[in-house]
């Protein structure tokens, strides 16, 4: 692939899917990008990039599905999940009715570790959430990620990668040498191909949100819309949590740093910030 082809193919990536690709992309852009060319009957990469602004929609879904990064495990920098049992459930178990439903919403959910982290969290916590229904979902614009995500059936190195074995015991069975998760932990989540340069409103308003370890692939501008429009789906008192490298400063007003919590935000004057404090 020249020079040229190459910024057909990072060109589009960035307006499909907010993605930079710089040149130092090349190789992983070459490595992806083969089997799909093959598969769409075009000779060469160089061929389907300059092929790619008017191909079908099923080959540029393919060419976006490739150029993304699933790399995700489960408990993944484990911070964020102590985060969701000792701070973020307890303040929304102690600020809703007995009656109210918390949702909660994995942006960038991959193959599904990360939902399926938190739903293990939230039957661990049956007690402090005393009744009150919780719904997740895990979106993501990869379509191959999210079918695994709703398989839920992962290999011994997929399980041995953060998930504690009291866990691996309580929520997943053995399928040759791969595990299966529980149709009850299985069933809690909900996932939906969404893409976040585009609309988010069909997801609803959300109580936290976790969009963890894809701001790192867009630029300043992406960033921007992405948090802005994050912002305008989370309730009030609600909480937003961050990748360990990702974060806020210069990006958006629209949330605060909760106080001395690494990667934890809460939207700007709500207040919930405050009561943390308190
Ligand atoms: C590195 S994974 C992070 C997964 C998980 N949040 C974690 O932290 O382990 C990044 C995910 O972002 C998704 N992604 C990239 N661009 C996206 C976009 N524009 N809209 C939605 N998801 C996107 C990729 O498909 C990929 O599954």
């Amino acid at each position: 692939m020249n020079d040229a082809e190459m910024k057909l193919i990072s060109d589009f990536a960035l307006k499909q899917s907010g993605i930079v690709l710089n040149e130092s992309k090349a190789y992983l852009i070459e490595s992806r990008l083969g089997s799909i060319a093959g598969k769409h009957g075009f000779e060469t990469i160089a061929a389907l990039a300059r092929g790619l602004a008017v191909a079908p929609l099923s080959v540029q879904r393919d060419v976006v599905d490739a150029l993304t990064t699933n790399e995700t495990f489960f408990f993944r920098d484990k911070t964020p999940f102590t985060l969701f049992e000792e701070v973020i459930l307890p303040a929304l178990a102690a600020r809703r009715p007995a009656d109210s439903r918390l949702r909660i919403w994995c942006a960038a959910a991959s193959t599904g570790q990360e939902p399926y982290s938190l739903a293990m969290l939230v039957l661990k916590h049956r007690r402090l959430l005393a009744g009150r229904k919780v719904e997740i979902v895990g979106t993501d614009i990869s379509p191959s990620a999210l079918e695994r995500a709703r398989e839920g059936l992962y290999s011994q190195f997929e399980v041995q990668r953060g998930l504690p074995v009291q866990m691996l015991m309580d929520h997943f069975t053995q399928e040759g040498t791969s595990w299966r998760i529980s149709k009850e932990v299985r069933d809690m989540v909900r996932f939906a191909e969404l893409n976040l340069m585009g609309p988010m409103s069909q997801v609803g308003p959300q109580d936290v949100i976790y969009c963890r370890n894809v701001l790192i692939y867009f630029n300043n501008e992406t960033k921007r819309k992405v948090l802005d429009g994050l912002g305008g789906l989370l309730r009030q008192d609600g909480f937003l949590v961050l990748g360990a490298a990702e974060t806020m400063i210069g990006h958006t007003e629209k949330f605060v740093r909760a106080d001395g919590q690494r990667g934890l935000y809460c939207p700007a004057g709500g207040g919930a910030a405050e009561r943390l404090r308190a």
